[in-house]
């Protein structure tokens, strides 16, 4: 049976960082919506030029849009033996759509790793982290930095980038929209027992150990 995971955690708490490194440890991909939709847009596609104007703004893409294009990558040959989701879903339309999606490939939500830091550290991690444009490795200027300033040490690019909804203003309203839209799914997880809390101020490592501890069954 299909294994999914579920990261969930206010903008900036490490969903990225954690389900990159968890996804390489147990071999499933990682399906990141952001990543997806960062992708549309550098390829100017359609969908890239309409998810811009919310994410631009720290808004959330509509559903409609957003779930077609997590069917669509879901379906894929890389998706059969489970995924680790991270920013879907972030709405309860959104959790009941995955949910129905699942029961269709035979599986369902086997844990949901919420992974909480207050809003000081989050704002502090945001407007300090750098990605490689190449590879999506994801760094931050003080916690967590490359081991040669500016060469991504995944890939050896020197294009590293600070994303355009990392400003202080697009960040607060970022945190707002997950308090009002997303905060919500953690009653609906807790409810069907596959909420895990995870500290996540702790060092990357020893959340990466918390976390494998929870769901590594
Ligand atoms: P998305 O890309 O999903 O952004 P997010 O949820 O806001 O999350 P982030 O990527 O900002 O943070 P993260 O938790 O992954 O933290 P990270 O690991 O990078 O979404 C962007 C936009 O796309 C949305 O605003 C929306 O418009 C749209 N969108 C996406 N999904 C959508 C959906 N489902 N529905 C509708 N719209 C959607 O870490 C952050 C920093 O902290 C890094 O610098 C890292 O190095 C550092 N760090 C990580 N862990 C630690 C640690 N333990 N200690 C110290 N530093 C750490």
């Amino acid at each position: 049976m299909p294994t999914y995971y579920v990261m969930l955690g206010p903008p900036g708490a490490g969903k990225g960082t954690q389900a990159q490194i968890v996804a390489e440890k147990l071999g499933l991909p990682h399906i990141s919506s952001g990543d997806i939709f960062r992708e549309n847009i550098k390829n100017q596609t359609e969908l890239g030029n309409l998810a811009r104007g919310f994410m631009d703004k720290g808004n959330l893409v509509p559903d409609d849009v957003t779930i077609a294009m997590i069917r669509e990558r879901l379906s894929r040959p890389d998706c059969t033996h489970g995924t680790i989701l991270d920013g879907f879903p972030r709405t309860p339309t959104q959790a009941d759509a995955l949910a129905e999606l699942l029961a269709e490939f035979g599986g369902e939500v086997n844990a949901v790793p919420y992974i909480k830091v207050p809003e000081d550290v989050l704002i502090e991690r945001l407007t300090g982290r750098w990605t490689c444009r190449s590879c999506g490795a994801v760094y931050h200027m003080v916690f967590n930095p490359p081991n040669v300033n500016g060469v991504c040490d995944q890939c050896g690019s020197r294009d590293l980038y600070q994303r355009e909804d990392d400003k202080e203003e697009t960040v607060k309203n970022r945190i707002k929209v997950y308090y009002k839209k997303t905060m919500p799914l953690i009653e609906y997880y807790q409810s069907k027992g596959a909420l895990v809390e995870i500290d996540g101020t702790k060092s990357i490592e020893q959340v990466t150990r918390d976390l494998l501890d929870v769901i590594v069954v």
